[in-house]
């Protein structure tokens, strides 16, 4: 499973890269929001640190005026995937742009039926939320597995990124499905690597190195 950052915080971006841990950046107005900085601006910065898709999401609501943002993402950097929502004029949007060659992302994802619809779009990525279903009572793990059953039933190549993700588990769980991509804030990522028994045994261990006078360098 390819690991996505989904922030546009640049350090944190740079950390993970870094480590060789990431495959590529999702961001979204709320993200951009967050950094405080232009939207053209910090996707051209994070396309220059970054060499796998870093989605950046358009704002207009008609497919036209989706259309023309998404050229315009487009040209900033050859690793930007345009964001498109699932709504009827984003898959028309999607269908253009990915037509041109451009890689797309149809983001808000929240039913089967929408993930076949943007895969017969020509999506590139199709990003069902599991978190925001999580938070209405809905297991968003399921929707993963049922776009990954129906993908696999007709061969489409669209990639499943699951998005909104919230907790390790949710991690986890998604590679077992067999999502191909998952996008996580950089501290779920980095949760990723604790463990209670990991913290207790290296107590222990350090313990003892210090009773022994354990000195390596
Ligand atoms: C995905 O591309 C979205 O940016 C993101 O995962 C949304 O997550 P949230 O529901 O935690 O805002």
């Amino acid at each position: 499973m390819k690991f996505f950052v989904d922030t546009a915080e640049i350090d944190a971006i740079a950390e993970l890269n870094d480590l060789g841990m990431l495959d590529g950046v999702t961001t979204n107005p709320s993200l951009i929001m967050k950094s405080g900085r232009d939207i053209l601006e910090v996707i051209k910065e994070i396309c220059d640190l970054v060499s796998g898709p870093v989605s950046a999401e358009v704002v207009a609501l008609e497919a036209e005026a989706m259309i023309a943002e998404g050229r315009k993402l487009a040209g900033i950097a050859e690793n930007i995937a345009v964001k498109v929502p699932l709504t009827w004029d984003g898959l028309k949007a999607c269908k253009v742009l990915s037509g041109e060659g451009k890689m797309v992302n149809v983001t808000l994802c929240f039913s089967a039926n929408q993930a076949l619809l943007a895969a017969k779009a020509g999506a590139t990525f199709i990003s069902p939320f599991i978190g925001r279903l999580d938070d209405i009572n809905i297991d968003g793990l399921d929707l993963i597995a049922d776009i990954r059953e129906i993908y696999d039933n007709y061969g489409f190549e669209t990639q499943i990124l699951a998005a909104s993700i919230r907790s390790p588990n949710h991690m986890s769980e998604c590679a077992k499905i067999g999502a191909d991509v998952a996008t996580a804030p950089p501290s779920v990522i980095k949760a990723m690597a604790n463990h209670v028994l990991t913290d207790k045994g290296l107590e222990g261990f350090l313990k003892d190195a210090a009773k022994a006078g354990i000195k390596i360098v």
